[in-house]
């Protein structure tokens, strides 16, 4: 069992369940032209939250970590035309990118993209006394993920869904002594999610393309 193996499965899996689609493919293409990490969710995952933002009947979508937009998109098609995605990225260069592929895919009008540093753009939604958010995608940097889930709980309702990316870290987050500051951001988010009494999580490993990992799923209480 490897990850070369976990490669071709994933291969099968978007081959019978994704249907051939050119905004995604464009979005893709354009995160690997312009040498950008190649971290943007996998197809099928971007399709399972597309489908869980869609069957939850989400309006207001909040993602922190945009990148190329590549899971904007699936999040944005899962709102309905009336609904929107605020996206939070601290990259210009990413988020340009990212708006050219929401023209791209006929979404620009319901994802706006905000520059800036999480942690900043974050306390500025609040500020705007926005309606609450009712799904929450968080995949942007971990040293600060504690943080950013703290804020994506106040900018919820009751019922509310929020997703994690990157919570195994290749299993690094049972390690108490990893030096690695993702790993630390993790195991700290953690720490603090399960003592949260404002919602009740969960937390599923994968694998794919991109290696063993794991995303965590809270309920706003
Ligand atoms: N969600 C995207 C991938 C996001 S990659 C997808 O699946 O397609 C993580 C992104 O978070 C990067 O573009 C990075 O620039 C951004 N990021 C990192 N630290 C950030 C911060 N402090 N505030 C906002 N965005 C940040
Ligand atoms: C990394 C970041 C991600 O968002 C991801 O999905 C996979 C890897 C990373 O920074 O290593
Ligand atoms: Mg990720």
């Amino acid at each position: 069992m490897s990850q070369d193996l976990w490669t071709k499965v994933d291969e099968y899996i978007n081959e019978i369940t994704i249907k051939p689609d050119a905004a995604l493919e464009a979005a893709a293409a354009s995160a690997v032209t312009a040498n950008l990490p190649p971290i943007s969710v996998t197809p099928a995952h971007g399709k399972l939250l597309h489908l869980i933002a869609r069957a939850h009947g989400s309006k207001r979508i909040l993602e922190i970590g945009t990148l190329a937009g590549y899971s904007t998109i699936w999040l944005a098609r899962a709102v309905l035309p009336n609904g929107q995605v605020i996206s939070l990225e601290s990259d210009e260069k990413h988020a340009q990118i990212a708006r050219d592929n929401m023209l791209r895919a006929g979404i620009s009008g319901r994802v706006q993209i905000r520059v800036g540093d999480a942690l900043a753009t974050l306390p500025q939604l609040a500020a705007e006394k926005q309606q609450p958010f009712d799904f929450v995608f968080i995949d942007a940097d971990r040293t600060n993920l504690a943080e950013y889930f703290d804020w994506a709980v106040k900018l919820s309702r009751q019922g509310s869904i929020i997703i994690v990316d990157n919570v195994v870290r290749k299993g690094g987050v049972i390690d108490k002594s990893s030096d690695d500051i993702n790993v630390k951001g993790v195991r700290r988010f953690n720490e603090r999610l399960v003592a949260d009494t404002r919602v009740t999580a969960t937390m599923v490993q994968t694998v794919s393309s991109k290696g063993y990992d794991g995303f965590a799923m809270a309920l706003v209480l």
